[in-house]
């Protein structure tokens, strides 16, 4: 009894540890590589920390991020013209293109592949699960938009499960 007893929360631990491990890895899957050095400028506030773990997601997966904090988010949002019912926490630029929010690296690589007449991409609001909100692995269906420089948005992709 005392072997089972002093066991339990070391298996415990160990089944949290993977649960973890396992949700951090969904994001990390290899996704088709970049075809050149591609430079992606993140602009974000200084406190938010959801912000950071996507750029370490879009380092993982190729990209050189420039980053740069600023308390002017709201001003950049404006002045690029992300729709406002589209918007996020962080705004990023990207050879022309616009990503707004938790967009997965694998939506922007495949964008810069087809060079599509789009303004950008979005993941609006903040889906517990995209890349940077990995929380304890819970997990939100979502979908990323794109827009044009119209405003006009369509679906580019779906995560309903991952
Ligand atoms: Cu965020
Ligand atoms: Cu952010």
């Amino acid at each position: 009894m005392k072997k089972i007893e002093f066991k339990s929360p070391i298996i415990i631990f160990f089944l949290f540890f993977t649960s973890i491990l396992k949700a951090e890895s969904v994001w990390d899957k290899p996704t088709s590589a970049l075809s050149e050095a591609t430079q992606i400028t993140v602009y974000r506030s200084p406190t938010c920390g959801c912000c950071g773990k996507w750029l370490d997601h879009l380092r993982k997966h190729g990209f050189e991020v420039k980053d740069i904090k600023t308390e002017e988010m709201n001003v950049i949002k404006g002045q690029l013209g992300v729709p406002q019912h589209l918007g996020s926490c962080h705004t990023a630029l990207v050879n022309g293109y616009i990503v707004e929010g938790h967009v997965p690296a694998g939506d922007i690589i495949k964008l810069l592949k087809d060079k599509p007449d789009l303004a950008g991409l979005t993941v609006p609001g903040m889906v517990t699960g995209s890349p940077g909100m990995e929380m304890g692995g819970d997990k939100e269906p979502f979908e990323v938009f794109s827009f044009d420089k119209k405003g006009k948005q369509e679906k580019y992709s779906e995560y309903l499960f991952y």
